[in-house]
């Protein structure tokens, strides 16, 4: 406690009050029952201030209304991805006099409630980035343990909507204290807020040191490990440290609290088409946030294709909210991974991280310990239904180097008597 010496006493007992409040009320509220979707601008445009050299891409009003245009006119909206998400840099470099975080006045000329009205006024929500420390990651003004209170109140008072809170120049205990705290403050703003927390990135992302069961009560996602990168390395080792460890952190995740392996980098210039789709369909295995970030002003037709796949974002979506696991792990370099969906239905990923050619791997349901009766089975990024199969019938996937080949499978019981023809519960189309 010797870096709370500086703090008034009163203050440092009202932020244990706070705390014990926080620690003792579940995040009930009803927000993000499903993995929040939409866009943010950080893995794309980083923090590219100088809008003199680069004005179509710097951090600035006119970025995030040029993405609001396309989220809302390109389709994106109606398929969820409604968050649009300020990242780090959209600050100036001092609090104004009332000590309100404020925004760079060149960059943001109309404040963040114009570009609010600009977002809500197109059916999106916004999103904002600040950083529980002395700065954020970048050097813009951070939010200590005694701003927290202000700052919630003037996010909710532009009209934000969600809030990323990141955790750069802050030690352990102050995420203790902190981390809570926004979230009570965040609740007493009156104003829904999801509210998106990296406070176990900084503190190694497993237990002892992260207790994921508070976590779930006071935020609404979280960021577990590193920041993604524009490349299929870092793709592939996001995926890797998150089913190595799925025994902690697959138990987290349920409607209202998310694991977050962090954006989708699918249509920059990192992944192939192939390793696209394994993103895609490891990120709805995981049941994790669809954030994209990219420029949905420029983006390649097949990539706009994988991220608006109805079928991979229903997966995704599924009320039950159970986050899927790793079941197998080949020496081949196949890996399978299951994520069961409601109405007994089951999303299978079989994933080659393999860089030689299509392997053609063969198993059978039972080897997954999948048996009850005979199954549809459709693929989802070939949109095709295959012929049924039953527990014990042998089959063979061929499987790109670093792609995947994604099935939603239904028990035939169910297709049948319920749904076959009809609309299925999965995504609300006709799939067998
Ligand atoms: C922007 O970049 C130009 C050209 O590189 C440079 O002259 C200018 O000083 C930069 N402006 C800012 C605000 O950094
Ligand atoms: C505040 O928390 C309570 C208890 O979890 C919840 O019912 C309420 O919806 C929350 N309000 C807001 C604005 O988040
Ligand atoms: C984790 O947090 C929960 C909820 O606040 C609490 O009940 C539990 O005791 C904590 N577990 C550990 C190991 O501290
Ligand atoms: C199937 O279940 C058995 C017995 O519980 C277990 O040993 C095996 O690892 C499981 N296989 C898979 C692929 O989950
Ligand atoms: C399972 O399907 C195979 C053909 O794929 C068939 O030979 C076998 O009889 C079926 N088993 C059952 C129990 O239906």
């Amino acid at each position: 406690m010797i870096s709370f010496t500086v703090m008034g006493s009163s203050v440092v007992s009202r932020l244990f009050f706070l705390v014990l409040v926080s620690m003792t009320s579940a995040r009930d509220d009803g927000l993000a029952r499903t993995p929040p979707m939409g866009w943010m601008a950080w893995e794309r445009f980083r923090c590219e201030t100088n809008c003199t050299d680069n004005p179509k891409n710097c951090i600035s009003e006119e970025l995030f209304r040029d993405m609001a245009d396309r989220l809302s006119e390109d389709g994106w909206r109606e398929l969820g991805y409604k968050y649009l998400i300020i990242d780090d840099c959209w600050m100036s470099t001092q609090r104004d006099k009332e000590g309100r975080l404020q925004p760079d006045p060149v960059r943001f000329p109309g404040g963040i409630p114009r570009l609010a009205r600009y977002v809500h006024d197109r059916g999106l929500k916004l999103g904002i980035y600040a950083d529980l420390g002395t700065h954020t990651c970048m050097g813009f003004p951070g939010t200590p343990l005694n701003k927290i209170q202000v700052d919630a109140q003037t996010f909710a008072s532009w009209g934000v909507d969600y809030l990323k809170f990141d955790g750069c120049y802050s030690n352990a205990v102050e995420h203790m204290l902190g981390y809570p705290v926004m979230s009570e403050a965040l609740n007493a703003t009156g104003r829904p807020i999801v509210y998106s927390c990296s406070w176990p990135v900084y503190q190694g992302g497993l237990p002892p040191d992260i207790n994921y069961t508070l976590l779930g009560e006071i935020c609404h996602l979280w960021r577990n490990y590193v920041d993604i990168q524009d490349s299929w390395d870092s793709v592939e080792g996001i995926i890797d440290w998150f089913f190595n460890n799925q025994d902690d952190l697959q138990p987290a995740a349920g409607p209202g609290r998310w694991n977050d392996p962090d954006m989708l980098i699918i249509g920059n210039f990192g992944l192939s088409v192939d390793q696209a789709r394994s993103q895609m369909a490891l990120w709805a295995i995981m049941a994790s946030p669809l954030i994209m970030s990219n420029d949905l002003r420029d983006l390649d037709p097949a990539m706009r294709a994988i991220l608006q796949n109805k079928l991979v974002i229903a997966i995704n979506q599924d009320p039950a909210g159970f986050q899927g696991r790793r079941l197998l792990k080949e020496k081949s370099g196949i890996q399978v991974f299951w994520r069961p969906l409601s109405h007994s239905y089951i999303a299978l990923v079989f994933l080659s991280l393999r860089r030689d050619m299509p392997y053609r791997y063969s198993t059978c349901l039972s080897k997954l310990n999948i048996s009850a009766g005979v199954y549809q089975v459709y693929d989802v990024f070939k949109s095709s239904t295959l012929p049924q199969i039953n527990s014990t019938t042998d089959f063979t996937v061929t499987i790109n180097p670093s792609g995947v080949v994604m099935w939603l499978i239904a028990p035939e019981t169910q297709t049948r008597s319920e749904f076959r023809g009809q609309r299925s519960p999965i995504g609300g189309f006709t799939l067998f």
